[in-house]
């Protein structure tokens, strides 16, 4: 006979934060664990920003201090695209509910960023935090994987630097980074290792039409699906998940033994540097 249940250990509750697409939080148990520092990657086009905007907009929603980090397009573009689907960016900055760091470069006002690098990247976000306020806070950093455009191989120890000094901040972040299709792994190796969670976007052509898709690779503490959904981008609206796509996550993934040499040879190239 099997032994009896033993009930005297609780399971301890997550808290988890709405991305603020509802599709979206019923394939992650109602959304992402406080606390976390989530990649989003995928090609270009496919959402990653948009869904950085819902993320950010439900924060201040729900009371959170939001700062998003901006190195791909400038603050006014974010404020415009977040107009779009009806998200008045522009009055919540007024509101000192958020702060847009542009780090586009350029420009010298207070929120923005001189140079790419990782320890002004820090302390600014740092500093926008105090300003913004006591209490939970949501980041989106789009993209993270700027910081090392020039030096790839320093995305482990980037992506490990910020978890490390940003988790003692009460931050849930959302960390964009770009997808090299030759390899089909997030741009810098090993960002998937230190992330809590990764959110993939993907793109097919389909009889002449571009699809986008979307899967969660991982999420810690989180009985969270396995498949690939279909999304979408609507006016006025923003991101939508249209359905379930009848193939799982190893359907798509390269075989084991490719990946395994991909990652062999990036260690020999890091252990070089
Ligand atoms: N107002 C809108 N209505 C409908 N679709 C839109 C609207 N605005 C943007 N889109 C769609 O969203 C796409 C851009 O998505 P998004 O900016 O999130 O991509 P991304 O993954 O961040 O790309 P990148 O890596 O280039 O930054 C556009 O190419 C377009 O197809
Ligand atoms: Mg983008």
């Amino acid at each position: 006979m099997p032994p009896p249940p033993d009930n005297s250990i609780m399971t301890l509750e997550v808290k988890r934060l709405s991305t603020g697409v509802e599709g979206l939080d019923s394939l992650l148990q109602g959304g992402i664990p406080e606390g976390f520092f989530v990649a989003v990657t995928g090609e270009p086009g496919c959402g990653k920003t948009i869904l950085s905007i819902h993320f950010i907009n439900k924060g201040v929603e729900e009371g959170d201090k939001c700062i998003y980090v901006t190195t791909e397009e400038s603050r006014e573009s974010i404020v415009r695209q977040a107009s779009q689907f009806k998200m008045d960016f522009q009055k919540r900055i007024e509101e000192g509910k958020l702060i847009i760091i542009d780090a586009l470069m350029g420009r010298t006002d207070k929120w923005s960023l001189q140079s790419l690098d990782m320890e002004a990247l820090v302390s600014k976000i740092i500093e926008a935090k105090k300003e913004l306020g006591y209490g939970r806070a949501r980041i989106v950093i789009d993209s993270l994987s700027a910081f090392w455009l020039d030096k790839p191989a320093m995305a482990r120890r980037y992506s490990y630097y910020v978890k490390k000094v940003l988790s003692k901040w009460n931050f849930t972040i959302l960390s964009v980074s770009q997808y090299a299709i030759t390899t089909a792994e997030s741009f810098g190796f090993g960002v998937e290792h230190i992330a809590d969670g990764i959110i993939r976007f993907r793109r097919l052509l389909r009889g002449g039409e571009l699809k986008r898709f979307i899967v969660i690779e991982k999420m810690r503490q989180t009985d969270h699906s396995r498949y690939l959904y279909e999304i979408d981008v609507k006016p006025g609206v923003g991101l939508v998940v249209l359905g379930r796509v009848e193939r799982r996550v190893e359907d798509y993934k390269l075989p084991f033994e490719v990946m395994k040499k991909i990652i062999d040879a990036k260690k020999e190239m890091e252990k070089e540097l």
